[in-house]
């Protein structure tokens, strides 16, 4: 049986890919995390004993070095990853997401672990509105927040780590996701639970953002794929060809649960807010044969309102201080 470290396995994107391996494979899981205000034990509940928790820090190298030496691989999410949090206070997202790859990294090296490395299309900055190129492998970094500045600098120290000391690595640069468990902070929950709470939805500036959308599930059967099929240092673009407008998904989302359309409150815009992301995932589809399952974005958002509609108690608890910071913002 294979035994698998994740890291930030408790958060949004982490704890799906746990429940994705357990589903699909006889792997052992042990999730490594910090339990963050991101994290959720409950997403992890009921899934046997083929999973164990640890509670820990990515920057704890004794810890780090131990726990690698005891697994066959590692898949890494651990992150702070939200970039209104970024702008507020970079700190953690330098610590974290840079000093935390580096000790991940570091005992790789000493135990030869293979390791896959998660990471975000933002590292590559974004594209004009009426451009009609897409981001692809060999697209050249230029982030934007400190929050894809930190992803973009984990991937190099990944690179870097492949390149001078021969670690058995493979990256991944996915594009939004959305589903279940993820926090109220994030655009897509923030406006169901706004909507289920009788609140208007917030809109950041006129709306005319793109991001490019793909469901948490896709996401872990992509990792999957790269994990067992990718070759060693090679980069993968994970996307689902799901590029939508913000006004676009604020509107489908006030559909589907029954309002008006216009129903939304615009808000102060973020700060260097980037306009377009557009993923090309060909490589992955050609080369590894992956293939996304929820093709249809609106069916997938459907089953993601059911979700948040059917899990109150886990949200509610979050709602209000997450509201509250937005509001001190004017968001
Ligand atoms: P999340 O914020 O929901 O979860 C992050 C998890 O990491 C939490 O459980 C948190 O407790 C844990 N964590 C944070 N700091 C830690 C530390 N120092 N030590 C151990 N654990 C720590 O994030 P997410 O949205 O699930 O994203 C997971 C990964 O996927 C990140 O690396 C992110 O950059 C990447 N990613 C996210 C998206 C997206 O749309 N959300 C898209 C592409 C890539
Ligand atoms: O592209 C991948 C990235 O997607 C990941 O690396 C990040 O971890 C993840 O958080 C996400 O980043 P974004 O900044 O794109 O996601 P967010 O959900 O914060 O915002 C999505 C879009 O919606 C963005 O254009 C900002 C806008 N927005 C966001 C919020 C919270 C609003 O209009 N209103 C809101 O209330």
């Amino acid at each position: 049986m294979e035994r698998l470290l994740v890291t930030g396995g408790a958060g949004f994107i982490g704890s799906n890919f746990v429940h994705h391996v357990i589903e699909h494979t006889d792997a052992h899981v042990t999730v490594l995390d910090k339990m963050t205000y991101a994290a959720s034990g409950e997403s992890l509940d009921g899934l046997g004993e083929r999973v164990e928790l640890v509670v820990g820090d990515i920057c704890d190298a004794a810890l780090v070095d131990r726990l690698v030496a005891e697994h066959d691989a590692v898949v890494h999410y651990a992150a702070e990853s939200h970039n209104d949090n970024s702008l507020a206070d970079p700190s953690p997202f330098v610590q974290t997401n840079l000093v935390g790859t580096f000790t991940i990294l570091e005992a790789v090296r000493a135990h030869g672990t293979r390791l896959h490395h998660v990471s975000t299309d933002e590292v590559y900055g974004d594209l004009e509105l009426d451009d009609p190129a897409r981001f692809t492998e060999s697209t050249p970094y230029n982030p934007s927040s400190p929050y894809s500045a930190s992803k973009a600098g984990s991937d190099h120290l990944v690179r870097a780590w492949v390149r001078s000391f021969g670690i058995p690595a493979t990256l991944s640069n996915c594009s939004n996701n959305y589903g279940p468990w993820q926090h109220v902070e994030k655009f897509i929950p923030r406006q169901i639970t706004n909507v289920l709470s009788g609140t208007r939805p917030k809109l950041y500036g006129a709306g005319q953002n793109v991001r490019d959308w793909i469901h948490a599930d896709d996401h872990s059967s992509a990792v999957r794929t790269i994990l067992t099929k990718g070759e060693i240092g090679q980069t993968y673009l994970i996307g689902a060809d799901g590029e939508k407008n913000n006004l676009e998904v604020i509107r489908a989302i006030l559909r589907l649960l029954g309002r008006d359309e216009d129903d939304f409150d615009h808000v102060t815009d973020r700060a260097g807010h980037d306009l377009r992301y557009a993923i090309d995932s060909t490589r992955l589809r050609t080369e590894l044969g992956w293939q996304p399952r929820f093709a249809d974005f609106e069916a997938g958002l459907e089953r993601t309102i059911d979700w948040y509609r059917e899990h109150e108690s886990w949200w509610r608890p979050a709602k209000e201080s997450t509201e509250a910071t937005y509001a001190a913002k004017g968001q």
